[in-house]
């Protein structure tokens, strides 16, 4: 007989996702509450557009409060989520040492940068706090609010990664004023997605406001809703299965057919466009298999045209996709396990998607979206 000894042990998972509107406002108290106060110190990365643009108010700040802080610029970019950004970030920590424990890591920036550096922090003397701040609508809605992080590798999207809770998410819509509008219909791409498959209120309060919200940035009341709403159901979503150990998840909706699609075309696709491409895919596979009623179909490609998202049918292949679903297939261990919506906010799982549904979808979409993708590129 061996002993054998069981170890059984688990760690909660708890930090909080706070709405922090003037984050950066020399008297603003809250990013004080996280971490060592006056006279401590902060390995801060940032965005370099957002340090361009708001580098002398974060500074302030952190003078104000007396805590001696290193500006670190990051260039944002699919381009840059690489282990050598990562190992440029760990070279410098190494020349700032922080305190192990109360000298939370600030990550300030959109999804490619949060990505990053909590993988930094999860990886520097095997985990370290780190605090996530977002600069993007991608990151305020859903990359910055979860727990995972990673970087891309081998031409391999987020193939290296943890799962890493912050110490706390602070949300200040007031980034959004200076991000690109690409940038913000790519975010929309994710809103869209959760709309779609988990909640028709959402996609309610899109066909609403969703085109105005956009034109200003989120800076409306109905614009603040539609965030609250949107992160509300993100977190939703996550937390009852933030280390995925049901691998059947509403939130890969989009995430399937476009797997890596962006880091293939880095020059011409954002994430969230490649999202939104997934879900015009799986919108059509629905429709065709008689899974989604026509009328549904037909909200979500209206909605899409009113928000202004151009997307380009030209980028898809049906080889490419079915590539994309034989990694999935490995990452869902073993199975397809592919959200389809149903209806407006619902949603079911299939396994047998093969290759000639997800080719026809190419042409039949190239038809109802082509034209204005061309015409936006021309504008
Ligand atoms: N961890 C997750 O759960 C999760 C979820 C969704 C997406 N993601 C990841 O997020 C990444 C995409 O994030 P992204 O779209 O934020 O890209 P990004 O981080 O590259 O930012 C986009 C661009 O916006 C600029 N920028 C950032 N904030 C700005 C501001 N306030 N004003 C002006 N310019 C600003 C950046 O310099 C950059 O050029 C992808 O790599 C994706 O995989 C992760």
């Amino acid at each position: 007989m061996t002993t054998r000894w069981q170890v059984c042990a688990s760690r909660p998972v708890d930090y909080a996702v706070i709405q922090a509107p003037q984050l950066f406002a020399r008297d603003n108290p809250l990013l004080a509450e996280f971490g060592r106060g006056a006279g401590s110190r902060r390995f801060v990365v940032v965005d370099d557009a957002v340090q361009r643009l708001y580098g002398q108010r974060i500074r302030a700040w952190f003078q104000a409060h007396g805590i001696d802080a290193r500006l670190v610029p990051f260039v944002g970019g699919e381009d840059n989520k690489t282990v050598y950004a990562w190992r440029a970030l760990a070279r410098q920590l190494e020349n700032f040492p922080i305190h192990r424990r109360d000298e939370p890591i600030l990550a300030i920036g959109g999804g490619v940068l949060t990505d990053v550096v909590a993988f930094l922090a999860a990886t520097h003397r095997r985990g370290v706090p780190h605090i996530k701040i977002p600069t993007t609508l991608m990151g305020y809605v859903d990359a910055a609010i979860g727990i995972k992080c990673g970087v891309n590798f081998e031409g391999a999207k987020n193939r290296l990664g943890a799962f890493e809770p912050p110490l706390a998410v602070l949300l200040d819509a007031g980034f959004l004023a200076s991000l690109p509008m690409r940038h913000l219909r790519n975010g929309m791409g994710e809103i869209v997605k959760l709309a779609v498959i988990r909640d028709a209120a959402l996609f309610r309060a899109l066909e609403v406001a969703g085109a105005d919200s956009l034109a200003t940035r989120f800076a409306t009341a109905a614009g603040q809703h539609l965030l609250d709403t949107a992160v509300e159901g993100m977190l939703q979503e996550l937390t009852p299965n933030l280390y995925e150990d049901e691998l059947a998840r509403k939130v890969d909706f989009g995430h399937t057919f476009s797997y890596g699609l962006e880091a293939l075309h880095a020059d011409r696709l954002l994430h969230g466009e490649a999202v939104l491409l997934d879900v015009l895919v799986s919108v059509a596979v629905a429709s065709g298999r008689g899974l989604l009623p026509a009328g549904a179909a037909h909200r979500v490609f209206a909605l899409v045209d009113a928000l202004g998202l151009a997307p380009d049918i030209g980028l898809l292949s049906g080889e490419a996709m079915w590539a994309a679903v034989q990694d999935r297939i490995l990452h869902r261990n073993g199975r397809q396990r592919i959200p389809m919506p149903t209806a407006i906010g619902e949603c079911t799982f299939v396994d047998d998607i093969h290759p000639a549904e997800l080719a026809s979808a190419i042409p039949f979409l190239r038809a109802r979206f082509q034209e204005r993708h061309e015409r936006t590129v021309e504008c």
